[in-house]
This record gives structure tokens, sequence and C-alpha cells, in this order.
């Protein structure tokens, strides 16, 4: 494992000190996804009933954020008696989640289901018939490869049934600065954030990653419309991940990959869609066009 390219699976940024960083990104000013994904949430108090016909149980993918599921339990809340919430999720950060919510929504009954999404979702598929709305935020869908991502799409589709309904948040393409600076908060957040999996590494694969010789580094790919995040090492060196048996050396300069976070155009969106399965109910706009929600039904016409 020398030269070959490094490369870090983002999903282990969320450890517990992972996941309180992550937090404190969604609050910096210069990181607008959360904030305007929850201003088009605020709408949908209004804007969602019209396309529920019926009693909706909630199916969330990632437990997400506690402010984002009260604002869509709220709608549920006001046309409907009683709620059933599916979060789903790898990590049990599920339990201390859903007591909160459970003490807060009188008619709430909440099952968690720890697994991966595609295991959560196929639980689901062959559950009952109650019709699901299923909800995908945060733009994390940018964190697929465009290859996987569409496999995922497929995945969910396939594991819906007709009246379904799949609500997908979406950061959307904008200009280079704001999307770098996204990702280069002037607190350097996102740099704790990122170098954080390097001390993950080091107290659960025994590694001994110096976090004083590297540092953050995130950039936008306009080709591939996404923002790619390494960790730079800062010399030539060597790190022993023990649990592993690897040694791994790097060069001065060298890039390990972290993440990358993929951003959509509305036509691209549009297409996507429509190739996997699914029929575009609406898309929701901030006023700038910065993030878009979008609410699909399963297309009972392809395929
Ligand atoms: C949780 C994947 C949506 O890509 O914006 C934030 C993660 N990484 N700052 C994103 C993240 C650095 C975030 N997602």
């Amino acid at each position: 494992m020398n030269q070959s390219s490094k490369f870090i699976n983002p999903k282990f940024f969320y450890d517990q000190k992972g996941s309180k960083l992550f937090e404190k990104i969604c609050d910096l000013p210069e990181y607008y996804p959360t904030r305007t994904e929850i201003s088009i949430l605020k709408r949908l108090k209004d804007e969602l009933p019209p396309y529920l016909n019926d009693s909706f149980r909630l199916v969330e993918l990632g437990s997400g954020s506690s402010v984002k599921t009260r604002l869509i339990l709220d709608v549920l809340n006001q046309i409907q008696e009683k709620i059933e919430y599916f979060p789903i999720d790898i990590s049990e950060i599920l339990t201390e989640s859903s007591s909160e919510l459970q003490q807060e929504y009188d008619d709430l009954f909440i099952t968690g289901i720890i697994d991966s999404y595609e295991g959560g979702l196929e639980f689901l598929k062959n559950y009952d018939d109650t019709k699901n709305l299923i909800v995908f935020l945060g733009s994390s869908f940018g964190n697929f490869t465009p290859v996987n991502g569409k496999e995922f799409l497929k995945k969910i589709n396939s594991t819906m049934k007709d009246g379904d309904l799949f609500l997908i948040g979406l950061d959307l393409v904008k200009s280079k600065t704001i999307l770098e600076d996204a990702y280069n908060d002037s607190q350097g957040v996102t740099a704790q954030f990122n170098l954080n999996v390097l001390s993950r590494l080091n107290d659960e694969l025994d590694s001994n990653f110096n976090l004083n010789n590297f540092s953050h580094y995130a950039l936008y790919n306009e080709h591939d419309q996404r923002i790619e995040m390494y960790l730079k090492s800062l010399e030539d060196q060597s790190v022993v991940i023990s649990k592993s048996n690897l040694s791994i050396m790097l060069k001065k300069n060298e890039l390990i990959h972290t993440e990358h976070s993929h951003k959509f155009k509305i036509s691209q969106i549009k297409d996507l869609m429509h190739d996997t399965g699914f029929k575009i109910e609406t898309i929701w706009l901030d006023e700038n066009s910065y993030f878009a929600l979008t609410l699909l039904s399963k297309n009972i016409k392809i395929k």
C-alpha cells in the first residue's frame, strides 16, 4: 500500500466526536445547505398536504437532524391522528433522539431500524399496506458516485409500493466560491471534522497518525460537479495501522481522499429520477436556488 491512491470512506466521519462536529458545521455561517433545506421544509406545512391523499408513515434514511424530522412530523400531525416513524440508521444514535421525540408527540409510534438503508428498506418492502413517505435529507445522496447513486435510487424505487412517496434533498450547483467556502469555513470546523477521521482510526484501529502532519484540503471540481475533500500529508511519513496489519507510506503533499459531495442541476435531477423509475411530483427550491427538495412517486409506467 504505497503509491496507490488512498481513500477513507466518508461514513467513518460519524463517530461520536465527528457527529458533534458535523452538527457544528450545520450551524456555520458558510455552510448554507442545512439552513437552506430547513427553510424549504418549513413551507411544507402548507405545500405537502395536497400530495398526501391518505395517511402516511414517515420512513427516514439516516436518523437525521431532529429539527428536520420535527418539521415533517408536524406536517403529518396536522392531517392524521397517529404517526408511525421508522428511522433507519446504522448507528445507535437512534435510541437517544427517539425518546425525545416520543415525549413531544402524543400519538407517535417509533420503530428504529438499526441497519443499512438497503437492509431497512428491504424489511419495509413487504411489511404492510400503510403508505410510506420515505425521506432522505441533507444531500447525503451527494456522497454516492453517480453510478452507485443510480443503483441506490433504483433500490429505493424497487422497495416502494404504488402510492408511496419519496422526498430527497439535494444540493445544487452554484458559484465555486460559495461552494468552496462552505467546505473551508473560517473557524476551521470542517478541518477538525476531516482530521477527526484520523483520530478515529488511531483509537479504533490502533494506528499512529500524527494529526499535526496532515492538513484539511477541499476544492470544487467543476467538471465532476463535486466538492472533493482530502487530508494532505505535510511531509514524507509512514504510518502503522496495527489492527489492520498495514503500514503505509505517504509522500509530502500526497492526498488521502475522504469525501466527494456531488452537486446537481435541476435538469440532471429530472433525468436521474426519470431514469431510475420515478415520477416527479414537484421540486421545491429556496429563493436563491441553492438547494432542492424533490417529491417523487413510483412511475408505474416505466419498466
Ligand atoms: C452530510 C454528506 C451532506 O457533503 O455537505 C459537510 C458532509 N462534509 N462538510 C456534505 C460534509 C463536510 C455533508 N453531507
